[in-house]
């Protein structure tokens, strides 16, 4: 028996298909040709997350890092990990650009930088090989992601785009080094000349450019990408906006990008940022604490009449979610985007 599902985006379209019995409401949309955001199909980078409206289903396994038992209780769902039992009804948080229609096959680059720019934090640069197709353009929002896959390993992980799509086929990720995480090790012990596919960007992390509204920029370390490919696009393309950046670390060798963030400034003078450090040394002079703490602190200033966007660790995401509802900001100004450590 099948089900049909429809999902309807923030921009009020719609898109049927079908499910099979048993079929995980991800596959049965591409298998229609429709391929909303997603990363791991494992239910564990949050990249596919939606709010069932109507209908019953079961979710599979899935990290509670990515959706919380108190979101599931409220219809949050992981279209991958999602099994109709009726027909549903799905919103899904992002406009009906982000859906494609087509998935391209990953590019070919080659790493042609590693630079640690801060404590366990790696700068990273590839070069995408030239495509007889496309040649060496890449596009994509600033905010968005891909998955790097290091062939032969079968080893994939996501991560944010730092820089803007350029001509050149340059991209550029921050990446956190995380203990025994096999793509750390990978980036550890090989270097410069390495050849890693590169697969379509996704996700709907990008900008609400419809919103006249001051953005609130929330970044947990690395979180920072995609803010920073924002940011850039901003500069170049001279649409000084309100913005408040906070950037959370948890001590002072962690602090990165600071240099970039003066020099956006000068290009951005509405940019504020606001360095927040959870353990600092004594000497510290900024603002001791979390992001969320800083948030809180801002709300009480400037009221709630502003866009959110966070991007982080899930806890940091949570805390500050919470903190922008209970001061009474729109639901549906706040975006988000986790990352899981890998
Ligand atoms: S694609 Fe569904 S959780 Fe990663």
């Amino acid at each position: 028996m099948s089900h049909k599902i429809t999902l309807s985006t923030q921009d009020n379209q719609h898109f049927e298909f079908y499910c099979e019995d048993q079929q995980n409401v991800q596959d049965a949309a591409e298998m229609a040709h429709l391929y909303p955001p997603f990363g791991c199909k494992s239910g564990s980078c949050g990249a596919c997350l939606g709010t069932c409206e109507t209908g019953d289903y079961q979710l599979e396994s899935y990290s509670k890092d990515v959706l919380s038992a108190d979101a599931a209780a409220k219809g949050g769902i992981l279209l991958c990990r999602t099994i109709p039992d009726t027909d549903l009804h799905i919103t899904l948080p992002y406009d009906s650009g982000s859906i494609q229609h087509t998935l391209n096959k990953p590019r070919d680059a080659e790493i042609i930088s590693i630079d640690k720019i801060a404590e366990r934090t790696l700068s990273v640069v590839l070069q995408l090989q030239d495509d007889p197709e496309v040649g060496l353009a890449f596009e994509f929002e600033p905010g968005q992601f891909v998955e790097l896959e290091i062939p032969g390993l079968n080893l994939m992980r996501a991560y944010s785009l730092a820089n803007t799509a350029n001509w050149e086929g340059r991209l550029e990720f921050l990446i956190r080094l995380q203990p025994n995480g096999q793509f750390s090790e990978f980036l550890q012990t090989n270097s410069i000349g390495q050849h890693i596919l590169v697969h379509a960007p996704s996700g709907a992390f990008v900008l609400n450019k419809q919103s006249l509204n001051p953005r609130c920029f929330i970044a947990g370390g690395t979180g920072i990408s995609p803010f920073l490919s924002i940011l850039r696009r901003m500069a170049e393309w001279a649409e000084d906006h309100p913005t408040h950046l906070f950037l959370g670390v948890n001590n002072e060798a962690e602090i990165l990008c600071q240099e970039e963030l003066v020099s956006l400034q000068q290009s951005l003078p509405q940019l504020t940022v606001e360095i927040c450090v959870w353990k600092p040394e004594d000497n510290w002079q900024g603002f001791t604490g979390t992001p969320a703490d800083a948030f809180k602190a801002y709300l009480q200033k400037k009221g709630s009449a502003i866009d959110v966007y966070l991007c982080g660790p899930p806890m940091l995401v949570e805390a500050s979610t919470n903190v922008a509802l209970e001061a009474g900001v729109d639901k549906q100004r706040i975006y988000s985007e986790r990352f899981v450590s890998a």
